[in-house]
């Protein structure tokens, strides 16, 4: 494409080094399609006759269904998706084929298909998250009866209700997945390099609104600076970016996971279909499937730092490091993709099964002395002043500590024993469900309100 100006050939490791044809081949619906605009923008303004665009057209069509049928030759020599799409449309319909590049550089064609490459995948990642929402919302239905304890610092904190939980995981995809794909998405439509050329604009007089008004692209106004257009790769950072937010949210839920199905806990068993066997331990059941989502999560990561440093150190406009975005988004996004669609198959109702007797007699053992925050809050209403309950119910908890019994077990005589205020009253005051209805407040685990909040999601979910 270059020859005129070489006398040799690029060495046969340099060949193999700088070609991205092998990976950039995923390209090749968006870089026709960016053609058949730049195609008829330039017959708009008499470069090429209606003749030379139907060729073109029909060149195209040619194509795409040699692509479809994997019958197409891609030729490293020729380096990327777009020299080899444009070299096969040469040899198909000769002189039109070599017009089409007038004014055009691969600088803003290759930043114009990976930008609507990007539009497409936030997209369908954008789906994946809203199906998983849908799966956890259902799974959160099912669980309205539920009580787990809640966590913080890895110790048992406070009952809530499970569907409370499933529901955090709700949010967490929403707004870690499904809108920051939304984001990205957007992110990726909403400017056009096209028209840029290498740098400096295009010497031909193209209108480039005209791609979005009349061609049919997707990407909505031009990047009103040619210089930026051809160099920035905003949209991909948005789209890894988003990519390493989803990831990290699946990655704790994950982890979740991976402890609530263990021996210790066995609050959940995962389904045959998303776990694996041991090769020697015939016993084992593992949760591989949310290991490898966790495992993932840092390759994510690293191809958003990637993908950062690829960028930090570029002089102004185009080099050709900027050849190196593309794995980093390929890869990033098949994993998170992957990753969404697994996650899911893990929370279906197949896979997903609660242990709910052993969660009842996980909670019955009165480890973790959750009724505590019962006493606490009883002391308040019966107006003892809330720093002062606190004292009082951290000594009714070493006491039931020190004497080695639960919570349920303790007696009008025990509670005397600590403190006068405590009144046998309070007996029919400590169960978990007690609890658990007293979070009354909105986004609090009361049933009420994760009832309400269901509602909400499921008709959000619907629309
Ligand atoms: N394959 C190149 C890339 O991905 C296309 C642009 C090449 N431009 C150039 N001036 N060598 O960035």
């Amino acid at each position: 494409m270059w020859s005129g100006r070489f006398s040799g050939k690029p060495d046969k490791l340099m060949q193999e080094f700088s070609q991205s044809v092998s990976y950039d081949q995923r390209l090749w619906r968006e870089d026709i399609q960016g053609s058949l605009a730049y195609a008829a923008e330039l017959q708009r303004i008499g470069i090429l006759t209606e003749q030379e665009l139907g060729d073109i057209r029909s060149g195209f069509e040619t194509i795409t269904k040699e692509i479809e049928a994997g019958k197409f030759e891609w030729k490293i020599e020729l380096e990327d998706v777009h020299m080899n799409i444009e070299s096969r449309l040469t040899e198909l319909i000769g002189d039109a084929g070599k017009k089409l590049h007038t004014g055009r550089s691969r600088n803003d064609q290759v930043a114009t298909d990976f930008r609507m490459w990007c539009h497409s995948r936030a997209n369908e990642l954008q789906r994946a998250a809203e199906a998983l929402m849908d799966t956890l919302v259902e799974r959160a239905s099912e669980n309205l009866d539920v009580i787990v304890p809640a966590y913080t610092h890895l110790q048992r904190a406070m009952p809530v209700l499970l569907a409370h939980q499933l529901l955090a995981y709700e949010e967490m995809v929403t707004k870690a997945g499904q809108s920051a794909f939304h984001h990205a998405c957007n992110s990726a439509n909403m400017w056009n390099p096209l028209g840029s050329g290498a740098c400096a604009g295009n010497s031909f007089p193209i209108n480039q609104w005209a791609f979005y008004d009349k061609h049919g692209l997707p990407l909505e106004q031009p990047i009103p600076n040619s210089m930026f257009a051809v160099s920035e790769r905003e949209f991909a950072l948005d789209l890894v970016f988003a990519c390493a937010k989803c990831m990290t949210s699946l990655s704790r839920i994950s982890e979740d996971l991976i402890l609530w199905s263990s021996s210790e806990f066995g609050f959940v068993t995962l389904g045959d279909a998303v776990t694996t066997g041991s090769s020697i331990m015939p016993q084992k059941r593992n949760p591989d499937a949310c290991e490898l989502i966790r495992g993932k999560t840092g390759r994510v990561v690293g191809h958003l730092m990637a993908l950062f440093t690829t960028l930090k150190g570029l002089p102004m406009t185009y080099n050709r490091d900027l050849q190196e975005d593309k794995e980093a988004v390929f890869d990033a996004t098949d994993q998170t993709l992957a990753c969404l669609r697994v996650m899911a198959l893990v929370f279906s109702k197949e896979n997903f099964h609660v242990n709910r007797e052993r969660i009842r007699q996980q909670l019955d053992s009165g480890a973790g002395y959750m009724e505590a925050m019962n006493v606490a809050d009883w002391l308040v209403n019966q107006g003892v002043p809330f720093r002062d309950g606190h004292d009082i119910t951290g000594r009714l908890v070493k006491y039931v500590e020190s004497k080695g019994m639960r919570f349920a077990d303790l007696t009008a005589e025990d509670l005397k024993t600590v403190d006068e205020r405590l009144k046998p009253e309070l007996l029919n005051e400590l169960s978990l469900e007690a609890l658990v209805e007293r979070k009354q407040v909105y986004a609090g685990t009361a049933r009420a309100q994760v009832e309400a909040r269901l509602k909400e999601l499921k008709d959000w979910l619907k629309e």
